[in-house]
């Protein structure tokens, strides 16, 4: 007599299809999210740098100007307008220096003249980040710099009585 072979479980192709359509559906869904959360970070982004930047600009004009008014007016004048020092607040200045010139130049001052070097680096007092914030300061003046042909010569530059050197 021929023995039993074990008989498999009954196949239930309806159940099987059922699970598989279940794993199928919840995949689509974390896909659509993963998709969808994707576009919102990246359409949001932007928005939110440009906005932590501005931010910082402010906040760094801000001490910038402070830094400035008891620092460098002495000489600079109040405003950058110049004094015993040239006019900083001047399209001349302004246009033809770029940030990390201005950065270099107050870091190191300009040796043989009045002008000291600032940076820690160079035994002066200010740290890079505070001559980045004074330097933010001075490049805010530039859309409302008067034009001073005669900057590098401070305030003499805007008086009347301008003697010869
Ligand atoms: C003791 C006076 C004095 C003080 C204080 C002073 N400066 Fe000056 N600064 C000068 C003089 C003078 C010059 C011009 C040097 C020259 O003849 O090239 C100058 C030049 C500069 C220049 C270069 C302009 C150029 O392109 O030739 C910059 C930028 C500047 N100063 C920024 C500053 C800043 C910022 C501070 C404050 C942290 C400051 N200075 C403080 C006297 C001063």
């Amino acid at each position: 007599m021929p023995r039993d072979r074990p008989t498999a479980p009954p196949f239930e192709p309806d159940a099987l299809e059922r699970s598989l359509d279940r794993y199928l559906i919840w995949g689509i869904v974390f896909m659509v999210l993963l998709v969808a959360g994707f576009i919102a970070y990246q359409v949001r982004e932007p928005g939110l740098r440009a906005d932590a930047a501005k931010a910082q600009e402010s906040s760094y004009r801000d001490i910038g100007t402070q830094l400035f008014a008891t620092n460098c007016s002495s000489c600079h004048g109040k405003g950058a307008v110049g004094g015993s020092a040239p006019v900083l607040n001047s399209q001349q200045f302004l246009k033809s220096t770029t940030d990390l010139q201005i950065n270099n130049l107050i870091a190191g001052g300009v040796p043989g003249t009045d002008m000291p070097p600032w940076s820690l680096a160079f035994e002066g007092t200010l740290t890079d980040e505070q001559i980045r914030q004074i330097t933010t300061y001075l490049r805010s003046l530039e859309p409302s710099a008067p034009s001073v042909p005669a900057w590098r010569q401070g305030s003499k530059s805007t008086s009347s009585t301008t003697t010869a050197p």
